[in-house]
């Protein structure tokens, strides 16, 4: 349990909330939509954090906050249409789905490995002034826990999050009460997921047709996601020995392997450094990765979600 510090959208409440952030630390705080739970996108074990605070039992890709569209330019390839809807929508209640640039400082874990990444500038302005202080992409799902209601209020996050996070900056009621419309540009234009913003609104925008995604929550299922991550090795789970041709990825102490989760057995630890690793391992053109069994507990759950995703059959 964390003391949840509960801070008042005044400029010295702002401040400490920026250096709560940039220190890897979790602030939920108000966007015109729903409040969000966010933290340092670019820090791994801020991320896991997240997911951990949330209880999600799976690595849902989160969408990335910034203040301004020129910061956002250099984490995802820009386009015209992206240019046309941001010049109408933001900053709005509304995300884009993008290519993810080569090299963006993001911890893999907020695209659970994607090779696009989902980005939003926000109209409010304590969300606005808290990006601006914090200096750093902030990753946030809405603030509260998996399952439960997205919360509208400061009261509604410490319902469900008190003592899990860092902090909660209270900003009053959001004006929109609805997660943000998610439209995809990553190929031909995709409404995502509906809110405030309207598909007929978009398909206006850009001069032709929107398709549109009916079910949010399946796109939403990383396995259901087209271009999701799979290591081109095989992967093989619940390793208790080594075979010889095997990339080895433990978890736990152990005497050796080619990477570790987490040496300690740390949970968030695991999940911060989960894709990077199978990245790095992929990369050495081992044939099969091999990963030691991971408790199916907590934080746990998600983990083994994603790994069992990296280790189905594939066609
Ligand atoms: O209004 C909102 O959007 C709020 C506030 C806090 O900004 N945030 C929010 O985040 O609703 P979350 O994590 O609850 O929803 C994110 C949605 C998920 O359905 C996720 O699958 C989708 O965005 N998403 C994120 N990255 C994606 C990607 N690269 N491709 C497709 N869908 C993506
Ligand atoms: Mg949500």
């Amino acid at each position: 349990m964390t003391d949840t510090l509960r801070l008042k959208a005044s400029p010295r409440g702002l401040a400490r909330a920026a250096t709560v952030l940039q220190g890897g630390g979790l602030v939920a705080f108000p966007t015109e939509t729903v409040y969000g739970l966010g933290g340092d996108a670019s820090n791994d074990r801020a991320v896991a954090r997240i997911y951990e605070a949330k209880g999600r039992p799976s690595f849902n890709p989160l969408i990335v906050h910034f203040s301004d569209l020129a910061t956002v330019q250099a984490y995802v390839h820009w386009s015209d249409m992206a240019q046309r809807v941001a010049d109408a929508l933001w900053p709005g209640p509304l995300t884009l789905v993008l290519p993810l640039r080569e090299g963006a400082r993001l911890s893999k874990l907020v695209t659970a490995g994607l090779d696009t990444l989902a980005v939003r500038v926000p109209a409010n302005p304590v969300a606005r002034a808290l990006l601006r202080a914090a200096g750093v992409p902030v990753a946030a799902p809405s603030a509260n826990r998996s399952g439960r209601i997205s919360p509208t209020r400061a009261a509604h996050v410490l319902e469900t999050l008190d003592g899990r996070i860092d902090a909660v900056l209270d900003g009053g009621a959001c004006d929109v009460g609805l997660e943000s419309t998610i439209l995809g540009l990553a190929g031909k234009p995709t409404l995502l997921r509906p809110g405030r913003v309207t598909c007929e609104q978009l398909t206006d925008l850009l001069g032709r047709p929107v398709a549109q995604r009916k079910d949010s929550e399946q796109i939403s299922a990383p396995g259901q996601l087209g271009s999701h991550y799979a290591p081109s090795a095989l992967v093989r789970l619940n390793a208790a020995e080594w075979e010889p041709d095997e990339a080895r990825l433990a978890f736990g102490p152990v005497e050796s392997c080619d990477l570790n989760l987490s040496p300690t057995g740390d949970l968030v630890e695991a999940a911060a450094n989960l894709f990077e690793y199978l990245y790095r391992l992929d990369a050495t053109g081992a044939p099969r990765i091999a990963v030691m069994p991971v408790p199916h507990v907590g934080l746990g759950v998600a983990i083994n979600d994603r790994l069992s995703r990296a280790a189905a059959p594939r066609n």
